[in-house]
């Protein structure tokens, strides 16, 4: 059986515990590859966790809840938030970094295979943190891995980290999610932000509206599955006809990387952009978000709006994966 070493926290002796199992709170010791892993209590003490390191780093700036732990961020797609917010986030926790975030100078370079850099990292490091461009790579270094994997982006698959700090932003910003109107703006078809987002927000009482170039349209079966468990969903014709009821934009960038032709890419970019005019347009309490990297839909006039909150979701992003890794690691 797939096994681990544990430390049982009330005597200090080191057990063996099945891979996976739960114990000492929701998250330890497990993978974190879909969001389709939480159940409503897991997502609560995330955000419950998450607010009390937003304190913490207020207050102290650092500290040492995981002194002695090592998180390895094997990148191989580019990342400034992902990546960085990790990295910010145990060393916050008085942890330390193996960082290749560019596999090009790693072994991958001479044709490793990701199993075999998966078990050479966890030999040095506690956790792992994976971005990777194929779908189900997470899943799949999961299988191979004896230390936990947080799944930082496989493909056009998930992100579920990032669909994390997203709920956890409309909590903070908003209040609450249940009632909510979420719109969704961009690339539906490519964006796994968006996929992993609407999955979570499906979990709660919201509306899901979608815009989109015809050709980037939300895929049928992540639709077919949001149906199935009742979720209200609109399929709009212009960002206008869903405005008004908006109470959180999302917008995407059209994912230029994912296209195999870029006469296709080509055609569809630049084809929304949301300018000061849309925004005097919408209610006074929506909020406008966005994964970032923004490559020109959302104006940078529209910054200073109080109502974009793009960069405070950045920076909400740093206090979820500091919940999520004091919990995967047991400290939580
Ligand atoms: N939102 C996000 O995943 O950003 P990066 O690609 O910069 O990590």
């Amino acid at each position: 059986m797939n096994s681990t070493l544990a430390t049982n926290g009330r005597n200090g002796h080191t057990t063996h515990l099945p891979f996976g199992e739960k114990r000492d709170g929701p998250l330890f010791n497990q993978h974190i590859l879909s969001v389709k892993q939480f159940d409503q209590n897991d997502l609560d003490q995330i955000f419950v966790v998450a607010d009390e390191m937003r304190l913490m780093v207020q207050r102290v700036g650092s500290f040492d809840l995981l002194k002695g732990k090592v998180l390895a961020v094997l990148f191989y797609e580019p990342s400034t938030r992902t990546s960085s917010s990790f990295i910010a986030a145990i060393q916050r926790l008085g942890g330390s970094i193996i960082p290749i975030n560019e596999v090009k100078y790693s072994s991958v370079a001479k044709g490793e295979s990701l199993p075999d850099t998966i078990r050479t990292l966890e030999a040095y490091a506690d956790v792992i943190v994976l971005r990777h461009p194929e779908t189900g790579a997470a899943a799949l270094a999961a299988t191979y891995a004896h230390k936990p994997i947080i799944n930082a982006g496989d493909g056009v698959g998930e992100h579920p980290t990032q669909a994390l700090l997203d709920l956890f932003t409309i909590l903070e910003e908003r209040g609450k999610i249940a009632g909510s109107t979420v719109t969704m703006l961009g690339d539906l078809k490519y964006g796994r932000t968006v996929h992993s987002l609407a999955r979570l927000l499906a979990r709660y009482d919201v509306k899901l509206n979608y815009v989109s170039p015809e050709a980037l349209r939300m895929p049928a079966e992540l639709v077919d599955e949001l149906n199935a468990h009742g979720v209200k969903q609109h399929q709009a014709h212009s960002l206008d006809e869903v405005l008004g009821e908006t109470d959180v934009l999302y917008v995407t960038r059209v994912q230029k990387e994912r296209f195999a032709n870029l006469d296709d890419y080509e055609a569809v970019k630049g084809s929304y952009v949301i300018t000061p005019e849309i925004m005097a347009r919408a209610r006074a309490d929506m909020i406008l978000m966005h994964p970032l990297p923004r490559v020109g839909e959302i104006s940078q006039a529209v910054d200073d709006d109080p109502r974009a909150a793009y960069f405070r979701q950045v920076e909400y992003g740093m206090y979820v994966r500091m919940a999520l890794l004091a919990m995967v690691l047991g400290k939580a």
